[in-house]
C-alpha cells in the first residue's frame, strides 16, 4: 500500500518537473514600482513596502484575502471566532480597502457619524448605550497599536476591556454578579451568598 503510494508520488513529482522545469529555466518575471497603479497608503508604504507586490498579490494581481490576513492576525482571530465587525467578512478584502492611492487612500473607510453599532454584534445596554464618543470606549491605551491611527480592536474581551476589577481573581465572569447598568449587587448587600 505504500510503496504503491510512494511510486505514485513519485511519478507525479517526475510529470510536474517536466511541465514546470522550462518556466523555471526562463527569468522570473519581476515587477518594479512602475508597474504599480501608484503609491502605498502610508500605512503600508512602511509596514509592507511597495516593492513587495507578493505580500499583497498573486501572479495575475488579484488580492487573495489570505495574503491580508498573513500579516492581519488581530482580523484573522476574529474571522475565526466568528466575532467583531469582520466575522462575515472576511473575504474580498480588496473590496472595502484600497490601495496605490497614496496619501489619498481611506484604508479604513469608517465615518464614526455614521456608524451603525449593531454592525459589530456588540450589545451595549444602560449607561454604555449612552455615550456617544467613540474613544471613551475605543482607546489607544485597550486596542491594537497602530502609528497613524486608532485601532477599534481591543486587546481584551469582556468587561475587562474597559473596565478594572477591584477584586481581581473572578476574571470575565463579572456578568454572573454585576449588569452592565450597575455595580450594585443587591441579594449581596441583603447578605445573601454570592
Ligand atoms: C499593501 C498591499 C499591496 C502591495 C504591497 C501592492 N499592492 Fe497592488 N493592489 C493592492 C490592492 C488592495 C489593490 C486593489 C485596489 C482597489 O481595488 O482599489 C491593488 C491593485 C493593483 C493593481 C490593479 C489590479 C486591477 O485588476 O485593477 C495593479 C496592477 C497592482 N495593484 C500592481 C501592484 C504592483 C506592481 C505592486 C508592487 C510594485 C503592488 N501592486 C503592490 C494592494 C497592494
Ligand atoms: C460604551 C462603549 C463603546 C462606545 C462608546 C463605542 N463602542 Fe464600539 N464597541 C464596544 C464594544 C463593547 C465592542 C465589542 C468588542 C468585542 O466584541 O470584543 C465594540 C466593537 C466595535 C467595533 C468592532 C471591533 C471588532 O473587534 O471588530 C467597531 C468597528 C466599533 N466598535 C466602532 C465604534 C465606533 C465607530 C464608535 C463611535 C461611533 C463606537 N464604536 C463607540 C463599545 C463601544
Ligand atoms: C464590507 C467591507 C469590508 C470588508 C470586506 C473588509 N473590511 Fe476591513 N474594515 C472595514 C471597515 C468599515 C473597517 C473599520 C471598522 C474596524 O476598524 O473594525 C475596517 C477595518 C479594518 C482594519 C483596521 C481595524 C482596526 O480598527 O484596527 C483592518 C486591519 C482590516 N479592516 C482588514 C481587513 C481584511 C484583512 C479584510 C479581508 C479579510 C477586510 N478588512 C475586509 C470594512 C471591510
Ligand atoms: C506584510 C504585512 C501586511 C500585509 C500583507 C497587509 N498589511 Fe495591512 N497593515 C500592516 C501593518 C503592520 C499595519 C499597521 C501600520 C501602522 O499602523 O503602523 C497595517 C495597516 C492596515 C490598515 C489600517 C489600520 C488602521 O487603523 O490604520 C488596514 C485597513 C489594513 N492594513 C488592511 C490590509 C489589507 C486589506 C491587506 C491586503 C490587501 C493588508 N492590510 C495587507 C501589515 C500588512
Ligand atoms: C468598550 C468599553 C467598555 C466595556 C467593554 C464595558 N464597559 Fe462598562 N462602561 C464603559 C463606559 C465608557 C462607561 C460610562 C463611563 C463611566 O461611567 O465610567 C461604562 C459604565 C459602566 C457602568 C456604570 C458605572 C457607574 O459608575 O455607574 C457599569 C455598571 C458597567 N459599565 C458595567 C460593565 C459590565 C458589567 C461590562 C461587561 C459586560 C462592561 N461594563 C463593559 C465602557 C465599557
Ligand atoms: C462573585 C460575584 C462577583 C463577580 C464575579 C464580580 N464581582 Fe464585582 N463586586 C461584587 C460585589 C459583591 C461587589 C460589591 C457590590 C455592592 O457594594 O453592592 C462588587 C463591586 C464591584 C465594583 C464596585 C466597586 C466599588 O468600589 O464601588 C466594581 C467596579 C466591580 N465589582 C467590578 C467587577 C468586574 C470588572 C468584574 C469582572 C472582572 C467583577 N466585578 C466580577 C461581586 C462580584
Amino acid at each position: 500500500m505504500t510503496t504503491l503510494y510512494a511510486k505514485k508520488n513519485g511519478i507525479r513529482v517526475a510529470f510536474c518537473l517536466l511541465i514546470f522545469l522550462p518556466a523555471l529555466w526562463s527569468a522570473p518575471q519581476e515587477y518594479t514600482e512602475e508597474d504599480a497603479p501608484g503609491p502605498l497608503s502610508p500605512a503600508h508604504a512602511k509596514s509592507v513596502g511597495l516593492k513587495n507586490c507578493m505580500k499583497c498579490h498573486n501572479e495575475d494581481f488579484e488580492v487573495p484575502h489570505s495574503r491580508c490576513l498573513a500579516c492581519h492576525q488581530e482580523i484573522a482571530q476574529r474571522v475565526a471566532e466568528e466575532r467583531g465587525y469582520h466575522r462575515d467578512k472576511g473575504e474580498e478584502c480588496s473590496m472595502c480597502h484600497t490601495e496605490h492611492e497614496g496619501e489619498d487612500t481611506v484604508l479604513v473607510m469608517l465615518d464614526p457619524e455614521d456608524f451603525d453599532h449593531e454592525e459589530t454584534g456588540a450589545v451595549r445596554e444602560g449607561p454604555h448605550a449612552l455615550v456617544t464618543d467613540c474613544r471613551a470606549c475605543h482607546r489607544k491605551d485597550n486596542t491594537v497599536p497602530r502609528t497613524g491611527s486608532i485601532s477599534y480592536l481591543f486587546t481584551r474581551t469582556g468587561c475587562l476591556a474597559c473596565h478594572t476589577s477591584p477584586h481581581p481573581g473572578r476574571q470575565d465572569l463579572c456578568l454572573k454578579c454585576h449588569t452592565q447598568t450597575s455595580w450594585r449587587v443587591d441579594h449581596w448587600r441583603r447578605g445573601g451568598r454570592l
